[in-house]
């Protein structure tokens, strides 16, 4: 069998907020074209983990590599340069500009010409701000299928619209690797199909791979090739949905020592409740408790 180079490695990543160990040696591989999701209790590391990997936070120890290349040390504007481009759990879009401003920026980034100057429509940044416009019309407005409101600001748009921008703006980085911190929460049933359908759609058809972080286990066990499981800054466990969701670590660190009977068959049908102690635990959060994930099938 021919092996393959993953296109992001993390190992022994280790992460502190004074004495808390946020991060504790974690290790992982996502492997180029897969949809790699990261799950956890809330508190786990999640966040931090893309914090580190993005380039916010500097690990005291341990090395993240992006196609073969040791980026542990590179500013976050670097590792946005060489593909790797994110969307923020809580969003962070600039309420007040266009969605189409908001997009550019993004695409600014990927410029030999900087904003200031692009702003002017001189010269050479004029063709690039022309040839800019062009394909952020073509191809993300038209695939995120926000061409309605391209001129609406930002504040102005419903939370799954605005979650729908940033993915837009991270999209327009080009990225080859694409980096999803919690892309369905607070969205209702249906914003949470049609993300799903993009985030498919983008890993499909467009060959960007996808590394997310994801409370909602439908999503979670219907997007993924790869699982990775944190829990106190540890990877516990990782692997195929399928063999993640009866791995009894995982099930224990959800749920304690409790009855695990309830989670096992959420896990296996994808279909949520809001329910006690689960939603404690931060399985199951906000708006989309009760609707769940449909087979990909109902989705497309
Ligand atoms: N900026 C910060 N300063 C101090 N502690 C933090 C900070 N960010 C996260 N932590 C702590 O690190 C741990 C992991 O948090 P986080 O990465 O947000 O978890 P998750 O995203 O899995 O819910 C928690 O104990 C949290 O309190
Ligand atoms: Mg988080």
């Amino acid at each position: 069998m021919a092996t393959v180079d993953p296109v992001l490695r993390v190992d022994g990543l280790t992460l502190a907020f004074g004495g808390v160990k946020a991060l504790n040696g974690v290790g992982f591989e996502v492997m180029p074209g897969s949809i790699t999701t990261v799950i956890g209790p809330n508190g786990a590391g999640k966040t931090s983990l893309f914090n580190t990997i993005s380039g916010f936070y500097r690990p005291v120890a341990g090395r993240v590599e992006f196609e073969g290349q040791d980026i542990t040390r590179l500013p976050a504007p670097q590792r946005a340069r060489l593909g790797l481009a994110r969307s923020f759990q809580n969003i962070a879009l600039f309420r007040g500009m266009s969605v189409l401003d908001n997009i550019k920026l993004g695409r600014h980034c990927q410029l030999k010409t900087n904003i200031f100057q692009s702003l002017f429509y001189l010269g050479a940044a004029r063709r690039e701000e022309m040839e800019l416009r062009a394909d952020i019309e073509a191809r993300i407005i038209d695939f995120l299928e926000i061409d309605h409101i391209r001129h609406a600001p930002v504040a102005s748009l419903s939370y799954g619209l605005q979650k729908r921008v940033e993915m837009a703006r991270a999209l327009a980085m080009q990225p080859r690797v694409l980096m999803l911190d919690e892309p369905v929460a607070g969205m209702n049933r249906e914003e949470t199909e049609d993300m799903a359908r993009f985030i498919l759609d983008v890993n499909a058809e467009w060959g960007v791979t996808v590394l997310m972080v994801e409370h909602d286990m439908g999503l979670v066990m219907d997007l993924s090739d790869h699982v990775v499981v944190l829990n106190f800054g540890q990877v516990i466990a990782q692997g195929k949905p399928q063999e993640v969701q009866s791995n009894p670590e995982v099930v224990r660190a959800y749920l304690g020592s409790g009855d695990v009977s309830e989670l096992r068959e959420r896990l296996r049908t994808g279909r949520a409740r809001a329910s006690g102690a689960a939603a404690d635990n931060g399985l199951q959060p906000g708006a989309s408790a009760g609707g769940g994930t449909p087979p990909l099938s109902e989705v497309a």
